[in-house]
């Protein structure tokens, strides 16, 4: 019980640090929460027009999810550990300590999680998102559909190809999809009014 509270710990601490504010502020790209949506994923960090520090984001936000679980999991040995882990990342990248509890939207730390986790179903996971940026340009919108898309691929089509997917992941990907959705509320509002900005649109404001 005390290495399960440990990995949870070290989980939560590893997925609050959020490189996007600290690589913006560090190569002078100013604050990352002042422009765009004001989010500190690499989406936003895109905004900025430095796409070297957005693609930078995107790798330690999903690599923090990614080390955080797979640290438990070599540590203890046990899936539910591994998910509590990436559970607590993934909590630490939307409520950090240090900024207020006013995190991002998670949806990098999903990848890293999922990856990690279960490497068939973050591969599907991401190349849904890929596919879907491509498609719409939206970012938003795109880890609305891959996050509500992943739980359901997880229970049939990848297990069904001989990935079994042990239950506290399954329960974490569901976890994560519920807050990633609960997360992007200004921006479903805004895919709705049909606002939401592209990525590399023309308009201001636009990624
Ligand atoms: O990763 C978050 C993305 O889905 C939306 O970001 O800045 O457009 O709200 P943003």
């Amino acid at each position: 019980l005390v290495t399960l509270g440990l990995v949870t710990i070290a989980g939560y601490l590893l997925g609050s640090i959020p490189f996007g504010v600290l690589l913006t502020r560090a190569f002078g790209a100013g604050d990352v929460r002042k422009i765009g949506s004001g989010n500190i994923g690499a989406t936003n960090v895109l905004r900025t027009g430095r796409k070297d520090l957005a693609i930078a984001t995107l790798l330690l936000d999903a690599g923090k999810g990614a080390v955080a679980l797979l640290l438990a999991r070599y540590i203890t040995g046990s899936e539910v550990a591994a998910a509590l882990a990436g559970g607590a990342a993934f909590l630490g990248h939307l409520y950090p300590v240090w900024l207020k509890f006013k995190g991002g939207k998670g949806v990098a730390t999903f990848f890293g999680l999922m990856l990690a986790a279960h490497w068939p179903l973050g591969l599907v996971a991401a190349l849904i998102w890929l596919v879907c940026a491509f498609a719409f340009r939206i970012s938003s919108l795109s880890a609305l559909i891959a996050s509500a898309v992943t739980p359901l691929i997880g229970i049939t089509s990848v297990a069904s190809m001989g990935f079994p997917i042990a239950k506290p992941i399954y329960l974490l990907a569901i976890f994560a999809a519920v807050l990633i959705w609960f997360r992007h509320h200004e921006n479903i509002g805004r895919l709705i009014k049909g606002q939401e900005p592209k990525i590399g649109g023309k308009k201001a404001g636009d990624v």
